[in-house]
């Protein structure tokens, strides 16, 4: 992105020093709502994100200038300074969750502005704290790690933004790597890079375009289903710390003593979790039809059995499928936003057409198209 606007507003709006940060949005191979049961995940940051000029003020103010908005917001550090522009809470919410591990977070200023499409289901809100959380930390010396960087963030959506989410896309975001996914084990936070350059495919989304409203509580909903059945489980299995730890015959156990919607949640997760580590296998094989594979299995997971998929998602996936796609899948949270496709090279052309087209005749609009490039994660640009 050219961030030129970015600076110039910088200039024109509080001075000529500053230092530049980005943090970039995320794309997942496979491994959804698996990270808060303390599954597997698969991202990769991607080349588009959120990047902000920042310099401190010397005040204990934070004013900061959304590009994209055209908005200004301006709000204190403490609790009851919470800005109400909802942009403007994510970086309150980086504020003050690292005001409480007891640092000294200054005034500031900032301008920033992203080309990480909003809502798509990549991750912008992640960038967004993860490029402030770096930004802070780097600028004021605290000493904070990358892990609590991403911490940091997906604090700042559990109590400033209302989304109880894992941790995939806020880890993505910080510890990215050029031409690399990365498998995350997050029970353990263990992880492990691995180099992604499919020779003859391509990873390309299809943004639908669309953002289902509710998809928080909606998001947090699944959530609970999957804390319930794993108390469940847990009470005869006290090994099982998280859902992911559970197998299909301790979920057939309580099967009676759960209800028949967290039942079926739980058959996604439980599932997803073995299609992660085959897919990680299949990789080291150059395996792609086994990786498209469970990639349309996962699109099924999420779509029948955990619902987080909407008409136009399945439209695209069906789509995908015939026209000879590899794998095709909703990505993210759901409710909306892309599929990640994996797609031969010479299937693409036709492949894009098709989606276009009759996409359109159903619903009047185009999807987006963004090709697939993996990327570095937060860093300081200048
Ligand atoms: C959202 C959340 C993540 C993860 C995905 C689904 O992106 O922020 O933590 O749960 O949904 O895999």
């Amino acid at each position: 992105m050219n961030t030129n606007i970015i600076t110039e507003k910088f200039s024109s709006l509080f001075g000529k020093e500053y230092y530049l940060y980005t943090s970039p949005g995320r794309i997942n191979l496979i491994g959804e709502h698996t990270d808060y049961n303390g599954g597997f995940v698969f991202p990769g940051a991607i080349d588009k994100g959120i990047y902000a000029a920042v310099y401190p003020n010397n005040t204990d103010k934070v004013r900061v200038f959304s590009v994209d908005y055209n908005e200004n917001a301006q709000f204190g550090t403490e609790e009851n300074d919470i800005p109400s522009l909802s942009w403007a809470k994510y970086i309150f919410g980086v504020v003050r969750e690292i005001k409480k591990k007891g640092l000294e977070v200054k005034g500031f200023d900032a301008v920033f502005a992203g080309d990480v499409p909003l809502g798509a289901g990549m991750s912008s809100s992640a960038a967004l704290e993860s490029c402030f959380a770096y930004a802070l930390n780097d600028m004021f010396a605290l000493g904070l790690d990358k892990l609590l960087l991403a911490y940091i963030g997906q604090a700042t959506e559990h109590n400033y933004c209302g989304v109880k989410c894992g941790i995939m896309d806020q880890f993505a975001s910080v510890f990215g790597k050029k031409n690399s996914l990365i498998r995350l084990n997050c029970a353990t936070m263990e992880y492990e890079y691995f180099p992604f350059n499919p020779q003859g495919y391509k990873l390309v989304l299809l943004d639908t375009c669309v953002k289902h409203e509710l998809a928080s509580s909606a998001y947090n909903k699944r959530r609970e289903s999957c804390e319930r059945v794993c108390a469940e489980i847990r009470a005869r299995n006290p090994q099982v710390v998280f859902l992911s730890d559970a197998t299909m015959p301790m979920l057939e156990e309580v099967k009676d003593r759960i209800s028949q919607e967290d039942y079926m949640r739980a058959q996604y997760v439980i599932g997803e979790k073995q299609r992660v580590l085959t897919v990680c296998d299949a990789l080291e094989r150059n395996d792609y039809d086994t990786v498209g594979k469970c990639m349309f299995e996962t699109h099924n997971g999420m779509s029948k059995q955990y619902e987080v998929s909407c008409e136009e998602l399945d439209f695209l996936n069906d789509i995908a499928k015939q026209e000879g796609v590899t794998g095709s899948r909703v990505m993210g949270g759901g409710f909306g936003g892309c599929t990640i496709n994996l797609v031969k090279d010479n299937l693409y052309e036709a492949f894009i057409r098709t989606a276009k087209s009759q996409f359109k005749e159903k619903f009047a609009h185009e999807p987006k198209v963004y090709d697939v490039i993996i990327s570095d994660g937060a860093r300081k640009i200048k």
